[in-house]
């Protein structure tokens, strides 16, 4: 049914546009972020040493642990695809090595902040590992452009026809003191701090020859199953009525994203030759909440996937990937993986919208061609099968790990 429809979306899509092109969009892609974007710099890092270095994580597409924090592809992944790209490869492990990085790299770290650690020092506020901001991402790639450019020239002409994610970043700067017990109107103060390093860091960008960048706003972070569960209260008049987030941390993510739009306005006057899109990842998840069954999603969509049976099967002294934690057998119908992240099939949701220009402004659809829309629509049906012989064979070498359907 879900599969149809977007099948049908996309046949109509495809007869609507005027002029198809058959060159490519981008020749890579470069994306720097947090967790949801990591696909394994936190890991080696840590040199393996996580709970998502094992199953389930990576079990739906992979069938390994990637040091990606979800069942399957993100965001990025699914982009990466959609253009015609290799999957993106982290880009620490290769530091020291003369790869190539045709492609893009990704410089996302799972943890990393858009402030760097001195703002969150000066407040007492723990960092989770030093060097991995925004600031240090950006640092690696111009490190890495310095060693595969021979001149100024020829790396701006390879950037304009890059796309840059920028993104997820700036939801751990607020998690990490909310988590930590810092009071939350000091935590708001922090809001116009992370848009101007993330504004920084597109300036940067735009100043090395990026011509095409996608900036993510907030998720709704009321409704992701870590929050709910942590910051739990048992007054209704916190919870929206229809859906049961919590209000007060939804609006947050608004302001935040508010702030974000505004600044991006305010680049794009500065910056006419470049093209900034903001991707609306709060109205895309909000659109699955508010419908989980029209998109293949259970109709309790708060819960996690993965992790432990307290509320929201969110239980941050039993984490996804570590002992007694149980998983889902269905992971394609939950759109959070382990309370933090993500799932594939929300994942697969957002990157069907945006590039159906639903959640986009402005849309792809307007700075890139539409002739490949067949072969991306087919890439990104959400896959509803084959997942549970799967996640049986998973189960038996995961300690802990118990078929159970959590519902
Ligand atoms: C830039 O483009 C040239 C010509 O297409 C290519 O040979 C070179 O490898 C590219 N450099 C990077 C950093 O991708
Ligand atoms: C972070 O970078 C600073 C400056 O380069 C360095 O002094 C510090 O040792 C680094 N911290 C870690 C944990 O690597
Ligand atoms: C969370 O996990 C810890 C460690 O397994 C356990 O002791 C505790 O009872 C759990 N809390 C809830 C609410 O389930």
């Amino acid at each position: 049914m879900g599969s149809l429809s977007i099948y049908l979306l996309f046949t109509l899509i495809v007869v609507s546009t005027p002029q198809q092109s058959t060159e490519a969009c981008f020749t890579s892609i470069f994306s720097f972020g947090d967790s949801n974007t990591d696909c394994g710099n936190l890991l080696f890092i840590l040199n393996n040493l996580h709970r998502i270095s094992r199953l389930p994580y990576g079990e739906t597409f992979f069938h390994r642990p990637t040091g990606r924090f979800s069942d399957g592809r993100l965001v990025v992944d699914f982009l990466a695809e959609a253009f015609e790209l290799p999957l993106l490869l982290p880009n620490l492990p290769y530091l020291d090595d003369d790869r190539r990085f045709e492609n893009g790299a990704n410089f996302a770290v799972g943890g990393a902040t858009a402030l760097d650690e001195l703002f969150f020092n000066e407040k007492g506020i723990p960092v989770f590992l030093e060097n991995i901001s925004l600031d240090a991402q950006l640092k690696w790639f111009k490190q890495l452009l310095s060693s595969q450019c021979s001149s100024g020239i020829e790396c701006e002409n390879n950037l304009s026809s890059s796309l840059f994610i920028m993104g997820l970043i700036g939801g751990n700067d607020y998690n990490h003191p909310l988590f930590y017990g810092r009071n939350f109107e000091e935590v708001r103060t922090f809001v116009p701090s992370v848009i101007n390093a993330i504004s920084s860091a597109i300036t940067a960008l735009i100043g090395l020859g990026a011509r095409t960048l996608l900036v993510p706003g907030n998720f709704p972070i009321g409704c992701n199953s870590a929050h709910l569960s942590i910051f739990h209260v048992p007054y209704a008049e916190d919870y929206d009525e229809k859906i049961g987030c919590i209000k007060w941390l939804n609006e947050f993510a608004e302001y935040h994203n508010h702030l974000l739009i505004t600044e991006l306005d305010h680049l794009r006057k500065m910056h006419p030759h470049a093209t900034i899109i903001y991707a609306d990842y709060y109205q895309a998840l909000m659109t699955i909440y508010q419908s989980p069954e029209k998109y293949g999603f259970q109709s309790s969509p708060l819960g996690a996937c993965c992790g432990s049976g307290a509320l929201y099967n969110y239980n941050s002294s039993c984490l996804c990937g570590e002992s007694g934690s149980t998983v889902c057998m269905e992971p394609s119908r939950y759109v959070s993986w382990d309370g933090m992240h993500l799932t594939e099939a929300a994942n697969s949701f957002i990157v069907t919208g945006l590039l159906q220009g639903k959640f986009t402004n402005p849309p792809f659809t307007q700075t890139c061609f539409l002739g490949k829309v067949e072969t991306i629509g087919r890439n990104l049906e959400l896959p509803h099968n084959g997942y549970n012989n799967f996640v049986n064979t998973a189960c038996s070498s995961f300690p802990g790990c118990s078929n159970d359907d959590i519902s």
